[in-house]
């Protein structure tokens, strides 16, 4: 497995992580459980209306916060729409009860990914681990 999937699984494996942005200088976290690769590069899914979506397209920067067995994982970098129709689609069969909500062709389904960052891998009994995105 390389080391992106390793940091996708993870999250996989929490089935919830915690997404930082800034507004401002107001920093704002809610729960997020989309997560994807696609083309080797680490896919989340949020609608256009939501304030997470304004804030990430005012500042970029952004941070994933999981943790599960002892071990937390912070991503960091900064996060990129992908427009495409097929990556929307790919997230929409990734997790099919989004479909009540949101198509590939509507107006408000965003999907972004890190173009740049790292992650980092953290635990009581072990130095930490740093992987690139
Ligand atoms: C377990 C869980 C998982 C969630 N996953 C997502 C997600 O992947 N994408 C998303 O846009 N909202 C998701 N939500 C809803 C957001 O947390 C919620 O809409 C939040 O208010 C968005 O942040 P904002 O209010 O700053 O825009 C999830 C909520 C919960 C409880």
């Amino acid at each position: 497995m390389s080391d992106i999937e390793r940091v996708c699984s993870f999250l996989e494996e929490c089935g919830t992580y915690y997404l930082a942005t800034a507004d401002g200088d107001q920093p704002r976290v809610r729960p997020f459980g989309t997560i994807m690769l696609y083309e080797g590069k680490l896919c989340i899914q949020t609608g256009k209306v939501k304030a997470v979506s304004r804030q990430l397209s005012a500042n970029p920067k952004a941070e994933i916060c999981a943790f599960r067995d002892g071990t937390w994982l912070r991503v960091s970098g900064e996060l990129a729409e992908d427009s495409r129709l097929e990556v929307k689609t790919a997230m929409l069969e990734k997790y099919p009860s989004l479909r009540a909500m949101y198509s590939p062709e509507d107006d408000n389904t965003q999907v972004l990914y890190f173009r740049c960052g790292q992650a980092v891998f953290s635990s009581f009994t072990a130095a930490p681990e740093t992987v690139s995105l």
